[in-house]
């Protein structure tokens, strides 16, 4: 079976990473279908795919909770494979509600993976994060680094990939690629999508552009005391295109291994991020060079939970994906730019 004949189910499709890795998809040549609540995101990025892409998408409004409509979808398409986007990811609303998040992300996985099993798709790409590795002992953060989190939602994501390695270990016909992302930024050079945070943004990238669109009036760097090249934290900063296309990379991976045949890859978990470190205040002023835009900042005490530096080693992505990332701080920056001062009230709930 060629990629052509390759149908995806997108969970979470219309959301900031889901709609980008929706674009790669479709021009790789996938049939997707897209399957999203809409709880954190807004239709409106799916017509902007839609004329990106000048296809038309197959999208169903439904939760991950509901299994009577997942079983719906999946009696009436046959996939390859599901790449999970779906899932709430606010790490200070999952202090206050961890229930929330143990319901939506923990267990509307384990619904997801019920239906899947029901109806043997064994294909799996799952949204991990660089929060598994909690405070890193050692940089830069390899794949096989001690797992810990400071948060429920790191948590949902902890115990999402423990349930994933039990489920491999269970049974060879399942194939899961965990996709342990570092921190996404910028958007699609179109300017058509980006990332479209509800209220004052949590996130740095965000928050900048709408210091530069007028929105917010200054950032506040949390920290200048960190043992760090500055003082301020320093973070793998990753393109949200070249994320995506990470995601075609695990796919064609299961693809290539369920057609040569070869032993179940089972469970493989892979860093998604460009290997190398930038501060916070070398963003900002990244952010001033290559778009001309003055950001208002100061400094304030360091935020709990943050860590001093994360970045990631790349090596394994590289070597078994064939993926490695190719756009630098500035094309992050001068996209993000693009997609805010186009959109500056974001798709406009
Ligand atoms: P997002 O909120 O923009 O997208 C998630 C989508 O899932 C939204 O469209 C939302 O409506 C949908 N959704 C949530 N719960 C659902 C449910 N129960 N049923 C159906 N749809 C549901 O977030 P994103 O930034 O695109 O992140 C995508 C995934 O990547 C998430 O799982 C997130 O935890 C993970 N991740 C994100 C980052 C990041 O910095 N953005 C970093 C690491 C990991
Ligand atoms: C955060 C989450 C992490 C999640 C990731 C992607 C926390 C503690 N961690 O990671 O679980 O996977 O987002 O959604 O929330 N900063 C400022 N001022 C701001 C915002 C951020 O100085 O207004 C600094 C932070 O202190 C940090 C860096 O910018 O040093 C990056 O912050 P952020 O974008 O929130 O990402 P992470 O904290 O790495």
């Amino acid at each position: 079976m060629g990629t052509a004949s390759k149908k995806i189910l997108v969970t979470g499709g219309v959301g900031y990473i889901g709609s980008h890795t929706c674009i790669e998809l479709i021009a790789s040549g996938y049939d997707i279908v897209v399957y999203d609540n809409l709880s954190n995101s807004n239709i409106e990025a799916i017509k902007r795919v839609e004329q990106i892409t000048d296809k038309e998408i197959e999208f169903v409004q439904g939760d991950l909770l509901d299994e009577t409509l997942l079983t719906q979808i999946f009696s009436q398409h046959q996939f390859f494979a599901v790449v999970h986007f779906a899932g709430l990811k606010a790490v200070g609303e999952s202090v206050a509600q961890p229930l929330k998040y143990y319901k939506n992300n923990v267990a509307g996985t384990v619904n997801l993976l019920e239906v899947m099993q029901h109806h043997q798709v064994f294909n799996f790409v799952f949204s991990s994060s660089a929060t598994v590795y909690g405070d890193p002992e050692q940089l830069p953060i390899t794949e096989t680094a001690p797992r810990s989190t400071t948060n429920p939602y790191g948590r949902t994501k902890l115990i999402i990939e423990y349930m994933l390695e039990d489920l491999c270990a269970s049974d060879p016909r399942w194939q899961v690629v965990s996709l342990r992302y570092f921190n996404p930024v910028g958007a699609h050079d179109s300017g058509k999508i980006g990332e479209d945070p509800n209220g004052i943004p949590n996130n740095l990238m965000p928050y900048i552009s709408q210091v530069a669109v007028g929105k917010l009036e200054k950032l506040r760097i949390f920290g200048n005391d960190y043992p760090t090249v500055d003082g301020t934290g320093v973070r793998d900063f990753i393109h949200v295109v070249d994320l995506a296309k990470g995601h075609i990379s695990a796919i064609d991976y299961l693809v290539k291994n369920s057609t040569d045949k070869k032993e179940s890859i089972g469970f493989f978990a892979v860093n998604l991020g460009t290997g190398s470190g930038t501060s916070v205040l070398q963003l900002v002023n990244a952010f001033t060079e290559a778009t001309g835009q003055i950001v208002n900042y100061e400094f304030s005490p360091r935020r709990a939970g943050d860590v001093a530096s994360c970045y990631a080693q790349v090596d394994l992505a590289e070597q078994n994906l064939n993926w490695q990332a190719h756009l630098d701080i500035y094309d992050m920056c001068k996209d993000t730019w693009h997609w805010q001062s186009q959109n500056p009230n974001g798709y406009e709930k």
